[in-house]
């Protein structure tokens, strides 16, 4: 892998980088708690800000910081000075004297742009309105261990057929496209046809060079054919609340339910979290043996300390 600056989307880290950090992930998981784990960001001070609600990320990332060896420092929104109009940039800058690196969570993917632009230190995306890299190799970390072993996490993965409910104009729609081209998971996308992907995603597919295995389909019955693993995420994502109602009856013939399980080849179930339940997924299928949702929490612990390590050995 070229060395990785920033971590604002998945293809930053290319197929031979997202293949070691997978690996690099599954030694941390191994590790926890051994006292053999490294200690990359020793001395280091790492900062978190949110523009967004969360519990997953937000946790995850204090936590890996600390078992890293460094210290985490919540940036409260409302008390800094970008909330009065200091501008990304020279925020930045200002912040880039004083810490080593930093993880955002924000609307606009450009915000997290800015500031890598601006800024001599590693910025992580924790979330945009595009993207949500940590997330999906946090997925792609849980369907390698379920589908491989440690030495062959990605490679397992290529051939895998995953198909994605729902909201298919959503960050998560968007990084499940990345993540398929990079591991070769044929990936179905489906949903109604007026929430599909949104073209700004081929950009980052040609600019990394890679060739698409995704398609899109509004049939529910059909994506799910022979289906290694079904994924779904909420219908009204952070942001989009004043399109309630329209989206929860768009969205409604594309609940993940027993049927829709039913036409997998034995598949596993995943959601990002949280989730509606009742809504994008019924009880029944969240709570069965074949969902692996609490996995992939877990994974983002292992997955973004792997991405947090790299980062914190470029200093
Ligand atoms: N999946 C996820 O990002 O969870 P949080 O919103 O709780 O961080």
């Amino acid at each position: 892998m070229d060395k990785l600056r920033n971590f604002l989307a998945l293809t930053d880290l290319g197929r031979d980088g997202l293949e070691s950090v997978l690996e690099d992930a599954m030694a941390c998981k191994v590790s926890r708690g051994t006292g053999r784990g490294s200690k990359d960001l020793d001395g280091q001070t790492w900062a978190l800000l949110f523009h967004k609600s969360s519990t997953r990320t937000r946790v995850s990332f204090e936590v890996g910081i600390h078992e890293l060896g460094g210290h985490a420092m919540i940036l409260d929104q409302g008390r800094m000075q970008t909330g009065r109009g200091e501008s990304v940039e020279d925020t930045a800058k200002v912040l880039s004297r004083y810490i080593h690196g930093i993880i955002i969570r924000t609307y606009e993917h450009g915000f997290l742009e800015s500031f890598a632009e601006s800024g001599s230190i590693p910025v992580v995306n924790a979330l945009s309105d595009a993207l949500h890299p940590c997330q999906v190799l946090s997925d792609l970390l849980t369907l390698g261990e379920r589908f491989g072993r440690p030495g062959n996490l990605l490679g397992a993965l290529k051939g895998k057929k995953v198909a994605f409910y729902g909201d298919c104009s959503c960050n998560m729609a968007h990084s499940w496209i990345l993540g398929a081209a990079l591991s070769g998971i044929e990936l179905t996308l489906c949903g109604p046809e007026e929430y599909g992907p949104k073209p700004f995603i081929q950009d980052y597919l040609d600019r990394a060079g890679l060739g698409g295995t995704w398609h899109f389909t509004s049939d529910p019955l059909l994506a799910c054919q022979k289906a290694d693993a079904i994924y779904t995420d909420v219908w009204v994502s952070m942001g989009s609340e004043a399109e309630e109602a329209a989206r929860l009856k768009a969205f409604r013939p594309y609940q993940v339910n027993e049927r829709i399980m039913a036409g997998t080849k034995d598949g596993i179930f995943l959601h990002c979290l949280p989730a509606h339940v009742g809504e994008e997924v019924s009880e029944a299928v969240f709570k069965s043996p074949a969902s692996v949702v609490f996995d992939q929490a877990e994974n983002r612990l292992h997955a973004q300390k792997a991405i947090l390590s790299i980062l914190g050995k470029s200093h």
